[in-house]
């Protein structure tokens, strides 16, 4: 729908157009960005009269203050012009505003991400695997390129990987998969049906909960609280909702960064397997030890000769890079054909490039891990130092790995205080995003540690003032979200 050049736009089919972009913070900006893009790509045509701002406040649901930024921002950016009394209308930008144009549309967002816990990769190592990787790329380039299990070579050192640590695995039990996220949504899709009831840990991952809550599964929860999970309450679960699957984070648990001792693990396989219920382990987070020994996989406490129905999900995302959108599951051979064949029918197989980086920076990861991990303490122990200094009264348990801090805010301020830090510049979800049941973890904020140190330490600086100042002005529904 492209309005008439000449025009007017109607306030309500404004607010229409820009219906996803209203949520986001902060608002004025966000929306200047959006109605620039869709002058661009025509459906907004130019040279129409846009609607009077105070209209389009009530339409949008905001406030004139807003509008009003965001019009001069699109002045600014060469998207609009005024007549003073007459109104404002579209514009392309011409030569007169090239930094009017990359602050609206190409403008770094300089808030502080505390939304993503995931790390950066370091130039360096990834400008290197890339050199090495060139000519085997070239290689590849002879063959058609399609791998639905993954390249073999990715496979073998994967399955090579679990046996090392522990539970015997042979290339054939592999599938290589676009992220964890990807593995899950394709186990979803084999082996729960809707209505089926799902096990979770609350609070939980949320992408996860949001994957299985698209599968229109029925969500058990079960908690995970200070001192980890309960596990004759996770038990009689099993035996009481007798569940399809379960979804469960043992290893340095996101958010709480809980480690499910080896006696647990073994109960709940014997639980899972008791009822048939699959479990769906993700080890995403296993890498990322700080204070203990890296733990075996969860799948290698069953007991011997037991055929336990577990499908293990991992990730190159929170030791590596989350770009590379390189990730696995290690299932029974017969499941991962299955897989594969359902992966056939949505992308039918990774990139090859992705791939090869991936088995050459995995092949290093011996010697990137220790020094990343060392870093991540030195990163923990700046975050957990700024909370204490300018939040004492929130309080929080050092998880022995993971990314993140899962904090007790002493009062249920979560949502409102994330809105806040929005304007503030720092991205932050609030508690109750990371639990099974709407409306819980209101006092909880998960904060992870993976920037460096002096910009955590301005993140919490940040906070305690967005704090200070008391709840956002609007802590409604956003649009869709972000976060890892
Ligand atoms: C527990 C857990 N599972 C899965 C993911 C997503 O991983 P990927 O980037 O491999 O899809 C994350 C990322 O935050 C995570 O924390």
């Amino acid at each position: 729908m492209a309005a008439r050049t000449g025009g007017t736009l109607g306030a309500r089919q404004l607010a229409a157009l820009l219906a996803d972009a209203a949520d986001a913070r902060p608002a004025y900006r966000s929306l200047a960005r959006a109605t620039g893009a869709l002058i661009l790509d025509g459906r907004i045509a130019l040279h129409v009269r846009l609607p009077a701002e105070r209209d389009l406040a009530t339409a949008l649901a905001t406030s004139r203050a807003t509008v009003t930024a965001m019009y001069d921002l699109l002045r600014e950016g060469g998207f609009a012009y005024s007549r003073r009394g007459a109104g404002t209308w579209t514009d392309l930008p011409g030569d007169h505003a090239p930094r009017g144009v990359t602050r609206l549309l190409g403008a770094p967002d300089t808030a502080i991400d505390l939304a993503r816990a995931a790390p950066e990769l370091p130039e360096r190592a990834l400008t290197a695997a890339l050199a090495r990787v060139a000519p085997l790329l070239a290689e590849h380039a002879h063959t058609p390129g399609y791998h639905p299990y993954g390249l073999p070579g990715l496979r073998a050192a994967l399955a090579e990987r679990f046996t090392r640590r522990g539970l015997a695995t042979l290339p054939d039990q592999i599938l290589v998969t676009s992220g964890a996220q990807h593995a899950l949504s394709l186990v979803l899709g084999l082996l729960a049906r809707p209505g089926d009831r799902a096990l979770t840990e609350n609070p939980s991952y949320p992408n996860a909960l949001d994957a299985l809550r698209r599968a229109r599964l029925r969500l058990v929860p079960v908690p995970v609280a200070d001192d980890g999970w309960d596990v004759g309450i996770t038990e009689a679960t099993f035996r009481q909702a007798v569940p399809s699957l379960a979804y469960l984070v043992p290893d340095f648990q996101n958010p709480t960064g809980h480690l499910m001792p080896d006696e647990h693990r073994a109960r709940l396989l014997r639980a899972a397997a008791r009822c048939g219920s699959w479990l769906v382990i993700d080890e995403t987070l296993t890498d990322l030890a700080l204070d203990v020994p890296p733990p075996a996989p969860f799948a290698s406490h069953a007991a011997p000769g037991a055929t336990g129905q577990v499908v293990t999900v991992g990730s190159m995302s929170k030791t590596h890079w989350a770009g590379l959108r390189v990730g696995w599951l290690r299932a029974p051979a017969r499941l991962v054909t299955e897989l594969a064949g359902q992966r056939v029918a949505t992308d039918m197989g990774g990139p090859v490039l992705d791939q090869l980086l991936a088995l050459d920076l995995l092949s290093g990861t011996d010697a990137l891990l220790p020094p990343r991990l060392e870093r991540t303490r030195e990163r923990r122990a700046a975050l957990a130092g700024a909370l204490a200094e300018h939040l004492p009264h929130w309080s929080w348990r050092l998880p022995p790995g993971g990314l993140s801090l899962w904090v007790d805010l002493g009062e249920p301020v979560s949502s409102a205080l994330a809105e806040r830090a929005g304007e503030y510049g720092v991205r932050i979800e609030g508690g109750a995003y990371f639990g099974a049941d709407p409306g819980v973890f209101e006092q909880r904020l998960r904060v992870p540690y993976t920037l460096p140190p002096d910009t955590l330490r301005e993140a919490v600086r940040r906070l305690a003032a967005a704090l200070a100042e008391g709840p956002g002005p609007r802590p409604a529904a956003r649009g869709p979200r972000w976060i890892a």
